[in-house]
């Protein structure tokens, strides 16, 4: 049985949500020179819009994490596969996400960061599934709320494949 990507949320209507989160980090990042600190790999069409939105000093950096165990469900423990390089202590964090669905990731991502003093953590989720939470977090800049279906595309996965789609979508099984 196969699955066939169904377009959920249109590259043109993420472009212009893309547009409108770098405006707000911008306004309210300016002169703060913050380091974005993406949660691989999800993030890294998302990031790669995001960054190339913003006109302002900053530099990049990626936290490598896993959650799923594999297909749909969420295994609920968090394991960081690589750390991010360079020190954040004293800089100005925006955590950069594909999408918060338990909250599990992202409570475990803001856990490490505080222990390594950055001057202030706001995070930024391009999608937000708030039917699946189990963790409370809070979103500082988001881009979509989508119901509780599994997401591909746009860097998001299933399995590692249709993370090249440029729009969001929903996997339909075929007959
Ligand atoms: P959480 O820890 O349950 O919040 O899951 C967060 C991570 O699980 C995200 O960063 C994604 O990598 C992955 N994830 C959660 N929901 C989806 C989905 O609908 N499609 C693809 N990946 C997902
Ligand atoms: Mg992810």
């Amino acid at each position: 049985m196969g699955h066939r990507p169904k377009v959920l949320i249109h590259r043109a209507e993420i472009a212009r949500t893309v547009r409108s989160l770098a405006g707000r980090i911008q306004a309210d990042y300016a002169g703060k020179n913050p380091v974005l600190i993406g949660a691989l790999k999800g993030c890294f069409v998302f990031m790669s819009d995001l960054v190339r939105a913003l006109d302002i000093p900053l530099t990049v950096d990626f936290l490598g994490v896993f959650s799923y165990a594999a297909g749909t469900e969420s295994s609920g423990t968090v394991r960081l596969l690589h750390d991010f390089r360079n020190p954040v202590q004293g800089r100005h964090v925006v955590v950069v996400e594909d999408i918060v669905d338990t909250g599990c990731t992202l409570a475990f991502i803001l856990e490490h960061l505080k222990t390594k003093s950055p001057a202030s953590i706001r995070v930024c989720a391009l999608l937000d599934k708030p039917s699946r939470r189990r963790v409370p977090v809070s979103i500082d800049y988001l881009g979509f709320t989508v119901p509780n279906r599994f997401i591909v595309g746009y860097g998001l996965d299933f399995d590692e494949y249709f993370r090249n789609l440029p729009d969001l979508c929903v996997l339909e099984e075929d007959a």
